[in-house]
Order: structure tokens, then C-alpha cells, then sequence
């Protein structure tokens, strides 16, 4: 599966916390044209369901827990996200659904692309078969 884990460099001050920072095309294997987060999800929401065509994005949960659930067509993995310190590096063609395991986390998204619904395959039949032409 196309995914990719990356510690993202951090540096703690005792008893201050800690900042984390990645740098685009250095940190992340794209340069970074969006960024959006999602937030306000009680507990137990499942979003995505989708794919995308071409889309690249780097996922990261700055607070909370969040269950990354991905199918490439061939193989299913889940993915947890609830340290601030790790990013989730997706390529597309990756099915995607994320479960919200704590109310109130938040997920930050860094994507090679503007937004483009055309990008986006909604109905996981249609995934499937569009992954299966290009194999
Ligand atoms: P969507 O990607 O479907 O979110 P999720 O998979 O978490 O449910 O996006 C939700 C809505 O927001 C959908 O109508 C598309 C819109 N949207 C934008 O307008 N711009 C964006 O950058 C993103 C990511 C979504």
C-alpha cells in the first residue's frame, strides 16, 4: 500500500511542551498547495468514504485519536492517529475512512492539489473498478 509514516520533528522544552514542524519538499514528498482540518466530530463519527485520483496529502492529528481505516484494493490496513508527532503520508487510489475514537480530535490535512471534486471517486464499486483498469 502506498502510505507512508513520518516522524515529524518536534523539539520539547521542558515543562513548556513542544512545537512540531514540517517543511514542504524537504519533510513532506510533495510541495503543499491546501490545507484543511476537521474538527467538531463527536465521538464514533465515520467520515471519508472516498478515494482520490491523483491527490497526495499528508494527514495529522494535533489532539485526539483517530482510526484510519484504508483498503487499496488489495489489502485493508488501519492506521491510528493520536500522536502530534507523526504524519500519515497517503498516495491516491487509497480508500479512506476515518473514525473519530475521541470527541473532539482534530485532523489536519496538507494536499499536493486545490481542491477538486472531479478528483474525488465517492461510490467504492466505482473504486474498485477504476483500480482494477489500471492494473
Ligand atoms: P469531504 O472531503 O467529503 O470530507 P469527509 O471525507 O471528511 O467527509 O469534504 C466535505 C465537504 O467539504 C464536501 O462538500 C467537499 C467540501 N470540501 C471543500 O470544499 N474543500 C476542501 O478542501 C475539502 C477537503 C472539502
Amino acid at each position: 500500500m502506498q502510505i507512508q509514516t513520518i516522524d515529524i520533528r518536534s523539539i520539547t522544552d521542558p515543562g513548556e511542551g513542544t512545537l512540531s514542524f514540517f517543511e514542504a519538499e524537504r519533510d513532506l514528498p510533495f510541495a503543499i498547495k491546501r490545507i484543511y482540518y476537521i474538527h467538531g466530530v463527536p465521538k464514533g463519527i465515520l467520515r471519508g468514504g472516498h478515494a482520490h485520483k491523483n491527490l497526495r496529502q499528508m494527514l495529522w492529528c494535533p489532539r485526539g485519536d483517530i482510526l484510519m481505516r484504508l483498503d487499496d484494493g488489495t489489502e485493508k490496513r488501519e492506521v491510528p492517529l493520536n500522536d502530534p508527532t507523526k504524519g500519515l503520508v497517503l498516495g491516491s487510489d487509497i480508500w479512506r475512512e476515518m473514525l473519530w475514537r475521541e470527541a473532539d480530535s482534530v485532523l489536519c490535512v496538507a494536499a499536493d492539489a486545490w481542491y477538486s471534486e472531479e478528483d474525488y471517486i465517492r461510490d467504492y464499486d466505482e473504486f474498485l473498478r477504476y483500480i482494477g483498469k489500471k492494473k
